[in-house]
């Protein structure tokens, strides 16, 4: 069966059949790369991987971002380490409260992300969607005055204050590593760097603006982002178990859909690395080309 790439409705993604993730060709990998540029996310329905051929898969991409406890590879489930669902209040599942305001992975590290794999193992019986949103064709959409105000705007990404709006006060070291020192300053306006796009980069870890008041900087944050996610520019994935997606966080957001928390959802999760040369912050040490 050969390999098919549907593009969905939506300005993103696209769902690819007729492969098996474990067992690519290389003209199959060189298909599904370019499709990865080109759509931004890919949906592989069916594939049940394994965690060893998820990372693999995932290391096509590029080099892997160590998330908990030197892990490669790592559960996003509301459960603890016992099994046991996890409670309301713990950090964990704060965490997972988190994930579900639109945002693009690692922006408030020193190397923001370049793409993620996630594939669904466990699911509730209604609820756990994921959503992904289209920040390349929200440039492309933006209003001329809009896109020269922000042309040299830089937001600093700050995940305690992100957390700190949805009223969790995080714990440095709770998990993720988080950047304790000096948070992050990026570019509102980025740069892809294969295709060349130019892309907004915002989500809900953006919290201020460098040279702009707090409420201004407050309000032009939450209309871009409610800018990028509004359709077309919006894709949601139904889960079945056994999919598998790739996603590139350079250039698009994404957030959880919330669910009955009494029952369980089980995804695998594997980060990949953005290139020092282009996905460090501008106050990042030692990291510039
Ligand atoms: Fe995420």
């Amino acid at each position: 069966m050969a390999i098919h790439i549907e593009p969905t409705q939506a300005t993103l993604g696209a769902v690819v059949t007729g492969v098996r993730i474990a067992a690519l060709a290389d003209g199959e990998w060189r298909a599904i790369e370019d499709a990865f540029h080109q759509h931004g996310l890919l949906i592989f329905p069916g594939q049940h991987p394994s965690h060893e051929e998820q990372l693999a898969f995932a290391r096509r991409f590029g080099d892997i971002e160590v998330l908990a406890e030197g892990m490669t590879t790592v559960p996003i489930a509301n459960l603890d380490p016992q099994g046991k669902l996890l409670a309301q209040d713990s950090q964990r599942m704060q965490l997972l409260k988190g994930n579900e305001g639109w945002h693009t992975d690692s922006s408030y590290m020193h190397l923001a992300s370049k793409a993620a794999v996630l594939s669904a193992h466990v699911l509730p019986s209604a609820g756990g969607e994921t959503q992904w949103a289209d920040a390349r064709a929200a440039y492309d959409a933006l209003d001329e005055a809009t896109r020269a105000r922000i042309a040299d705007l830089v937001a600093c990404h700050d995940y305690f204050r992100s957390q700190a709006k949805i009223g969790h006060q995080a714990e440095v070291g709770s998990g993720y590593g988080f950047f304790a020192g000096e948070k992050p300053l990026r570019p509102l306006v980025k740069v892809h760097p294969v295709t060349g796009r130019k892309t907004l980069y915002v989500g809900r870890h953006a919290s201020s603006i460098v040279g702009l008041p707090d409420d201004e900087a407050e309000a032009l944050i939450a209309r871009l982002n409610e800018f990028i996610t509004s359709p077309p520019r919006v894709y949601t994935h139904h889960w079945q178990v056994g999919d598998l997606v790739v996603w590139d966080n350079r250039c698009l957001l994404h957030r959880a859909r919330p669910y009955d928390y009494n029952e369980t959802r089980i995804m695998m999760h594997t980060r990949i690395k953005g290139d020092p040369r282009t996905e460090s912050a501008l106050n990042a040490p030692g990291l510039a080309a």
